[in-house]
């Protein structure tokens, strides 16, 4: 399969924490202009676009946002102390470096510890190489926000970099448009606000009513050394989600999912996640409920700056995707 992974390359590396997805928007409608009918963007900044049919209207939904920090406090030597932007983890923080809109990059250190108790988000803070309040403030300002830093690297099989989750999903919806040939009414929606609360997918849901939606996200997996059990692995296909924190997907349309798959020869995993949610969450409980699934891509390193996957499972997710679309009659 022909998939454009240079392009995923420049999606990850967009700025894009939530609430500040203006850039990965604009990236998204260029490319996507010539395979669709209509552009839109709503009040919150959900990317809209839309291929006219007749039959179902189905929403794909995937976040475009990605997690970050936000700076809260300057101190005289110039350090910064921040608040996270959606599910950060303390240890993928340390030692890192984090970049603002503007391109500005700081490292992430640690005040000295008295006991390893005090591992905490406040004994953090962000050094962006200045030694004043004054100065820092010509750079950055409270309330600006800055995402990871980390490079995209194709090793062939696999690829690592920042921001997998959930630029993945763009691009395997993406990609999906690129290759449809569903007659259905296609909404591809790019949402915002996912990693604070899904608060994008829930306004485009009840704006565009669909009969079905379809998120992509990335999953965990349990294939490291002493992971979390958890029957989910690189290369062995998409993730069809049965349940996470948010969502416990429709008998029906996991069932859908699955025999489109089985049919099609596509491999797939099931996936039950303890922990954690998408764009779905939101969106089956939009107005009376809206039928919906999700497509996983499982992912090592989640909301780290090396987040790893397996192109296997991309290509699985694009063709079960589009396979999808067009079957979408049945249910
Ligand atoms: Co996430
Ligand atoms: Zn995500």
């Amino acid at each position: 399969m022909d998939l454009d992974y240079t392009m995923l390359g420049q999606l990850t590396q967009i700025f894009g924490p939530s609430g500040s997805e203006e850039r990965v928007a604009e990236f998204i409608a260029t490319q996507l202009r010539p395979y669709c009918d209509e552009l839109k963007s709503d009040t919150l900044g959900n990317l809209m676009v839309l291929r006219h049919g007749t039959g179902k209207k189905i929403m794909v939904a995937a976040h475009m946002d990605e997690i970050g920090l936000m700076i809260t406090h300057i101190d005289k030597e110039g350090f910064l102390r921040f608040t996270p932007l959606g599910g950060v983890r303390i240890p993928n923080l340390v030692g890192h470096r984090v970049k603002f809109s503007t391109g500005r990059v700081g490292m992430i250190g640690i005040e000295k510890l008295e006991k390893p108790s005090d591992f905490k988000l406040d004994k953090l803070y962000l050094d962006i190489g200045v030694s004043s309040r004054e100065e820092a403030e010509q750079v950055v300002h409270i309330g600006e926000t800055a995402v990871f830093v980390g490079d995209f690297v194709d090793s062939g099989t696999r690829i690592i970099s920042k921001t997998l989750d959930d630029r993945i999903g763009c691009f395997i919806a993406m990609e999906a448009l690129k290759r449809t040939k569903s007659t259905h009414e296609l909404a591809f929606v790019f949402t915002v606000q996912e990693e604070i609360g899904t608060r994008g997918a829930k306004t485009a849901a009840y704006a565009l009513e669909p009969d079905l939606a379809i998120a992509v996200d990335v999953t965990a997996t349990g294939d490291t050394p002493k992971a979390h059990p958890m029957s989910v692995e690189l290369g062995l296909g998409v993730g069809i989600k049965v349940l996470d924190h948010s969502m416990i997907t429709s008998p029906q349309v996991k069932r859908w999912m699955a025999l489109v798959a089985t049919e099609n020869r596509i491999p797939f995993q099931w996936e039950v996640l303890e922990y954690g949610g998408t764009d779905s969450g939101a969106i089956h409980l939009s107005r009376g409920g809206v039928p919906s699934g999700v497509l996983s891509v499982p992912t090592r390193y989640v909301h780290s700056p090396a987040e790893m996957l397996d192109k296997r499972d991309v290509e699985s997710a694009v063709n079960l995707l589009v396979a999808l679309l067009e079957r979408a009659t049945e249910l």
